[in-house]
């Protein structure tokens, strides 16, 4: 079966800045980039997408032979590319036309409406993840994302057999192997994160014979859930390790509430010292306000560390972007009371139940003559873009909303002009928008649950000090409006200083991936021992 080279690969169906629908993009665009600068060794495998954009990959041209994997009776091959972003990720593409020469990543409008074929889809991946390895050698590690990539951990299974591979030495993945140690008989390690336990892959356990998986694997220990073949399942309880996006997420996904069926089987992993969770970090290069060339106006100041003096440069910087956003949009710049622009509210986000977007939406509908202008941006479920269309309909002077499509420039400048950040969250498994709004300077109203109750420093708590939000206590609309107010009543009060300490609150936040990289290193190492 060939030789283990001293790598990690991520697996998973996104990475920007190739191809995004999410946070799992983000995540597997970042995290890679820093442990390649730790000395570690990492790759990405991901599927070679139409959409892919071409400017950030470098394709290295060399021809590799073509795989075979059969679904069922029919064989379909596959072919494998390297390449290299345009941040210096190496990567491993799985080339399928037939499944992946397509205009998206899951399926229409941000994937809310998936593909019928997902579930051959992201088998196809993890068959042509451990074809890669016949390769270019077997990883020491693979990291597996979401029940995208949960056929990962059978397929590695099933190919090398169930002892995992053990090498006691500290620094082996930055080091060169010194001997060749043979894959026989040894699988890699397997840790499995889980981003987002609302979509766990399922399908009806008919078509588990048609995914080129052993059927050991359609069993209540891996695959099968209640008569039904569910991927995330199997996934985790496959794999050696399994990780949550956020300490509060890792608690949440064990109570039935947040579980989504799985609670049993993730209490019993947390139980077992199997089940973390860690905090997802931003890119801090890409999303910079001092840098960033998607924004029109960069932040004017120097230091990393600002001072409540430095709140007029900020005021100076949202203002600027607010301007230059409304002309783009078309939306005049309205002045409340004390001769202060409304405070904008923005929204970049996917369109489902779980985000909070309709209730955000019917707390505006409900409020008569709301004191707000309004700047969203998302897609996803058809009555929520609606919706959002509606509101900006009745309300040409106040509202601009942009439903239905990705767009990466749009969302800067939305981060970069907002006063207030809106993420009525019901469930938030890590969240990077509010990360990134609060780097832009915005102060958050968001539910109180997940990673954005580990990020976000909410007003009311008074043992916090530093705070750069608040929680919305009851998600609906009414709880919606009585954040929004509380918010507004500081930012529209004489003192300016007080909404500045917010926004300067947001500000020192510190979103990087340092010490959560650090921690998957630890992971990375002790499961190898
Ligand atoms: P989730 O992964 O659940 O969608 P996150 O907050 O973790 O939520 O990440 C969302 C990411 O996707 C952020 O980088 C956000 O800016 C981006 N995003 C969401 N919707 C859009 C959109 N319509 N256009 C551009 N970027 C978007
Ligand atoms: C998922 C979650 C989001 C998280 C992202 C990256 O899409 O919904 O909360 O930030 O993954 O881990």
């Amino acid at each position: 079966m060939g030789q283990f080279n001293n790598e990690i690969w991520f697996i998973g169906a996104e990475m920007a800045p190739l191809v995004k629908a999410g946070g799992l993009g983000d995540v597997m665009g970042s995290l890679p980039g820093v442990l390649l600068k730790a000395g570690i060794n990492v790759r990405v495998v991901i599927p070679y997408y139409k959409n892919i954009i071409p400017q950030n990959l470098i394709e290295i041209k060399e021809s590799y032979p073509a795989g075979k994997v059969n679904f069922g009776e029919i064989p379909f091959e596959f072919g494998i590319k390297t390449g290299i972003t345009n941040r210096g990720i190496p990567l491993i593409l799985i080339e399928q036309n037939h499944f992946f020469n397509r205009e998206e990543v899951y399926g229409p409008h941000g994937g809310i409406y998936g593909y019928k074929d997902n579930l051959w889809r992201f088998a196809m991946l993890a068959h042509g993840a451990a074809y890669a390895m016949r390769i270019f050698g077997v990883p020491l590690i693979i990291h597996t994302h979401d029940w995208s990539g949960g056929f990962v951990p059978a397929v590695i299974k099933q190919t090398f057999g169930d002892k995992k591979v053990r090498l006691a030495a500290a620094g082996i993945l930055n080091a060169k192997l010194s001997k060749h140690i043979s894959a026989d008989g040894l699988r890699p390690a397997v840790i499995f994160t889980i981003h987002n336990l609302g979509y766990q892959g399922v399908y009806g356990i008919d078509d588990f014979y048609d995914i080129g998986i052993d059927f050991r694997y359609n069993s209540s220990s891996a695959y099968e859930h209640f008569g039904t073949l569910n991927s995330l399942k199997g996934g985790m309880l496959l794999s050696d390790f399994v990780t949550t996006v956020s300490p509060t997420y890792a608690n949440e996904v064990t109570t039935p509430v947040f579980g989504f069926g799985l609670n049993g089987e993730l209490k019993n992993l947390y139980n077992d010292g199997k089940l973390k969770g860690i905090l997802n970090g931003i890119d801090l290069d890409y999303w910079n306000p001092k840098t960033d060339n998607l924004i029109p106006h960069n932040l004017n100041l120097q230091e990393n560390n600002y001072k409540p003096k430095d709140y007029k440069e900020w005021k100076e910087f949202k203002l600027k972007n607010k301007k230059a956003l409304f002309s783009e949009v078309s939306l005049p710049l309205k002045i409340g009371r004390n001769g202060k622009p409304l405070p904008l509210l923005g929204i970049v986000s996917r369109f489902t139940e779980e985000k909070g977007i309709d209730i955000f939406l019917d707390s505006l509908f409900n409020w008569d003559n709301f004191p707000f202008q309004v700047i969203i941006l998302g897609s996803g479920k058809d009555y929520i873009e609606g919706k959002a269309l509606y509101l900006s309909e009745i309300h040409r002077d106040k509202v601009y909303s942009h439903t239905g499509k990705y767009d990466e420039a749009l969302s800067h400048k939305i981060y970069a002009a907002s006063d207030i950040f809106v993420m009525p969250s019901k469930f938030e498994p890590c969240g990077l928008s509010q990360m990134i709004a609060m780097r832009y300077g915005g102060v958050i109203a968001a539910g109180d649950t997940g990673g954005l109750h580990d990020t976000v420093s909410d007003i009311m708590d008074t043992n916090t000090g530093k705070p750069s939000g608040i929680f919305i206590k009851h998600l609906d609309a009414n709880g919606v409006s009585w954040a929004l107010n509380e918010l507004y009543n500081i930012y529209m009060s004489n003192n300016d200083e007080i909404w500045g300490n917010l926004v300067i609150n947001s500000a020192n936040k510190h979103f990087g991936w340092d010490n959560s990289a650090k921690i998957y290193e630890n992971l990375y190492y002790n499961i190898i021992k």
